[in-house]
C-alpha cells in the first residue's frame, strides 16, 4: 500500500480510513491496519471526493483589468473587454496564467476542470494555449476544453469552421452561445448546428444557453428537443439557463419536464450569475441565478461551476468551489440540511458525473481524494476550511496548514 489515510470521515458521517496503491483506491473500511509507505492521519475530518468545477474560461483567467476593469460590470462589455484582450495576448502570456490558475484551484482540491475555449480568435492562439496546458497538468488536473465560438457561432465570420478546427485539433466538448446571436432564430439554429456537430463525431454539447434576464430567452428548449431528435441523452449540459428566472410560470411547468427527458445537465454559475444579471432592473433587483431547487426536484443534473476568476467579467473569485456552492446555497435559498448537502455534492460528485470522470470513494476508482479541516460537508460549506491533503491518482499533490487563531480579548 502506498498511502493509508486514517481515521477519517465520509460525508454521510460514516467513520473511514483509505487505501491507496498503485494510483488506485484499494480499501475503504473503517478501520484498516496494515502497513503503508504514507500514512495521513485525518482523524474526525471529512475524506471526500475531489472538487470539480464543470464551467471555467481558463483563457481569461488572472487577467482582471487588461486592458481595463469592466466599469458596467455587464456580461456585454465583459465579451467586449476580451475580444480587445485576445488580440493582444501571446500564447505564453495565455499557458502561464492558465498554469497559475491550475495550481491555485489544485491547492484547492479541484483536481478536473471543463473549461470552455474562445475558439474565435482567428490566429487560433487560446486554442492551442490550452491544449499545451491540458498536456502539462494531466497527470493532475483533467482539463476538458469546450470549444466556445465566444462572439457567435454565425455572428462571428468563419466561427463555425474555428469550432471544426478546433475539435480536429483534440478540443473535447462542443460549445456555443444562442443567446448572443443576431436573432432567436440564429440562436435556435446555431443549437442545432452544435447538436448536430457533436452527435456526427460522438462528442458531449455544453452551450452557454440563455445567459440572460430576459424570459423569452429560450434555447434551452431547442437544446433539450435536439438532444432528444438526435440521441444525445446524457452527453449534453446547458450552462447558466439565467433567463429561466424569469421566465412565467406556466411555461417552465413545461420546460422542467422536456429538460429531465432529454437528460440535459444544468451548470449554474453562482458567484458570476448573481453579479451579471439583473444589471437592468431597478427595484427589485432579480438574482439571475436559474431555478435550482425545481430544476432537482423535475429530476434534473445540477452541477455549480465557477465561470470566472479575476477576468473581464469578474473581479474575484479564488478557484475554492467551496465559495461557489455556498454562494449557490444562499441564492437559491437552499439552507435545509439536506440541501445544503446537495450543494456539496453540486462541486464534487455532480460534476464529475457530467464530465464523465471516474472519481469517488470507492474501491476500483481513481485515488483522487481531499482531506478537509472540517468534520462534514455543511460545517466545510460553513467555514471553507484548508484542504489538509489534496491527493490525485493516488499521489500528494498539494497540503495545507490550517489557519490558527489565538485569542486574547480577556473575556
Ligand atoms: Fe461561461
Amino acid at each position: 500500500m502506498d498511502i493509508l489515510v486514517k481515521g477519517g470521515v465520509l460525508a454521510d458521517g460514516s467513520r473511514a480510513d483509505v487505501a491507496i496503491a498503485g494510483g488506485i483506491i484499494t480499501a475503504v473500511e473503517p478501520r484498516i491496519t496494515a502497513q503503508a509507505g504514507e500514512v495521513i492521519d485525518a482523524t474526525g475530518k471529512l475524506i471526500s471526493a475531489p472538487f470539480v468545477d464543470a464551467h471555467f474560461h481558463m483563457d481569461a483567467t488572472l487577467s482582471y483589468g487588461r486592458p481595463r476593469v469592466n466599469a458596467s460590470g455587464t456580461l456585454l462589455e465583459g465579451i467586449a473587454l476580451w475580444g480587445e484582450l485576445k488580440q493582444q495576448q501571446t500564447r505564453e502570456d495565455i499557458v502561464a496564467r492558465a498554469l497559475d490558475y491550475c495550481r491555485q484551484a489544485v491547492g484547492q482540491g479541484v483536481l478536473a476542470i471543463r473549461s470552455h475555449v474562445d475558439v474565435t480568435d482567428p490566429n487560433f492562439r487560446t486554442v492551442e494555449a490550452l491544449l499545451e496546458v491540458r498536456q502539462r497538468v494531466r497527470d493532475v488536473l483533467d482539463l476538458q476544453l469546450v470549444a466556445f465560438p465566444q462572439d457567435g457561432w454565425y455572428r462571428a465570420p468563419g466561427a463555425e469552421a474555428q469550432v471544426i478546427r478546433a475539435l480536429d485539433a483534440g478540443v473535447d466538448v462542443v460549445g456555443g452561445i444562442p443567446h448572443f446571436e443576431r436573432t432567436m432564430a440564429a440562436g435556435a439554429t446555431s443549437v442545432r448546428a452544435a447538436c448536430e456537430l457533436a452527435a456526427a463525431r460522438g462528442l458531449r454539447v455544453d452551450l452557454h444557453c440563455d445567459e440572460s434576464d430576459d424570459p423569452h430567452s429560450r434555447h434551452i428548449e431547442t437544446l433539450a428537443a435536439e438532444t432528444i431528435r438526435l440521441g444525445l441523452q446524457g452527453r449534453v449540459a446547458g450552462s447558466h439557463l439565467t433567463s429561466m428566472h424569469s421566465m412565467d410560470n406556466y411555461y417552465v411547468a413545461k420546460l422542467l419536464p422536456l429538460i429531465a427527458e432529454a437528460q440535459v445537465a444544468a451548470i449554474p454559475n453562482p458567484l458570476i450569475n448573481i453579479t451579471l444579471q439583473g444589471r437592468m432592473d431597478s427595484y427589485p433587483k432579480r438574482r439571475g441565478l436559474t431555478r435550482v431547487p425545481e430544476l432537482r426536484a423535475a429530476g434534473v443534473t445540477v452541477a455549480f461551476g465557477q465561470d470566472c476568476v479575476r477576468d473581464p467579467w469578474y473581479p474575484l473569485g479564488s478557484g475554492d468551489m467551496l465559495e461557489v456552492a455556498h454562494m449557490g446555497l444562499h441564492v437559491a435559498l437552499m439552507t435545509a440540511p439536506d440541501q445544503m448537502r446537495a450543494a456539496y455534492q453540486m462541486v464534487t460528485d455532480t460534476p464529475a458525473q457530467i464530465m464523465g470522470l471516474d472519481f469517488g470513494l470507492e474501491v476500483g476508482k481513481r485515488a483522487s481524494l481531499i482531506v478537509l479541516d472540517a468534520p462534514d460537508p455543511i460545517e466545510a460549506l460553513r467555514l471553507r476550511p484548508a484542504r489538509l491533503a489534496v491527493i490525485s491518482n493516488g499521489r500528494v499533490v498539494a497540503r495545507t496548514e490550517p489557519a490558527r487563531c489565538a485569542i486574547s480579548a480577556g473575556f
